[in-house]
């Protein structure tokens, strides 16, 4: 399958909702936390798929903000989880390529994680291969919320005046700086709703729902078939199929 896929008309950009971890743990009569460890497998499927594609950018919406509204002990054993994690896979990062890369109010992580994060960061800050982004502590609202922020401030400093404000003033005051907006979503576990990810940056995604599979269970022919659902999908962007060029 993976055979059939462009590779001249790749996504730029893949977002991912990695949904379904407590359900498919619920499903094996598991603690939802089993769900938890047992994504890390599909974590990494799904960054060497698009590595081995050349897909540029990846991003993982990992911890939003509501998140942390859950228990307590499943909030401990997810960051817990996510800095053996980030350790584990530092091999795997340098063997394809991969630049690690974060969005989102990290400070509000432990210590421990955000010591992990920026330590493999750092090692992989010369990986010219993809860019995978890890959304913690992260929420379109809150994106958008410190953008607005970041530019009310350089109109009070009269660095700029509201008048020139446009798309690129937003875009360049958002987490995600220099990074093209999302071409493809893809969430697992059936639920049709963005929960509050990249508000401004899915503007013209392109939205792909797997409703028969928990995200534990992803595996990379399920980003082969995503990537050539994309493929076959008509993106107008307003326009009339007539106007694009084919
Ligand atoms: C996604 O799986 C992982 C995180 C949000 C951290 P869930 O934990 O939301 O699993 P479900 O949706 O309850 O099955
Ligand atoms: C979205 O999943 C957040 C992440 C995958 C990190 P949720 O499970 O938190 O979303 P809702 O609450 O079902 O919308
Ligand atoms: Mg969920």
């Amino acid at each position: 399958m993976k055979e059939l896929i462009d590779l001249s008309n790749l996504p730029r950009h893949i977002a991912v909702i990695m949904d379904g971890n407590g359900r498919w743990a619920k499903q094996k009569g598991a603690a939802r936390v089993f769900g938890h460890r047992n994504a890390i497998k599909a974590v990494r499927e799904v960054t060497e798929g698009c590595a081995e594609l050349g897909v540029k950018h990846l991003t993982l919406y990992t911890f939003s903000t509501e998140n942390w509204g859950r228990p307590k002990l499943e909030i401990d054993a997810l960051m817990q989880l996510l800095v053996h994690t980030i350790r584990a896979e530092i091999p795997t990062l340098m063997e394809n390529n991969v630049r690690l890369s974060t969005i989102g109010d990290t400070k509000t992580l432990p210590g421990s994680c955000r010591n992990e994060l920026d330590e493999a960061m750092r090692l992989t800050e010369n990986n010219t291969g993809l860019n995978l982004i890890l959304a913690l502590s992260y929420s379109g609202k809150w994106d958008l919320v410190e953008a607005t922020r970041k530019i009310a401030a350089q109109v009070k400093a009269g660095l700029l005046s509201p008048e020139q404000i446009d798309e690129d003033t937003i875009n360049q005051a958002l987490a995600t700086e220099g990074i093209p907006d999302v071409d493809l979503m893809i969430r697992t576990g059936g639920d049709h709703r963005i929960s509050n990810f990249m508000l401004w940056q899915l503007a013209y995604a392109e939205l792909y729902i797997i409703n028969d599979v928990f995200w534990p269970d992803f595996r990379k022919p399920h980003l082969w078939e995503a990537v050539l659902t994309y493929q076959g999908r008509e993106r107008r962007f307003g326009k009339i199929s007539e106007q694009l060029v084919k």
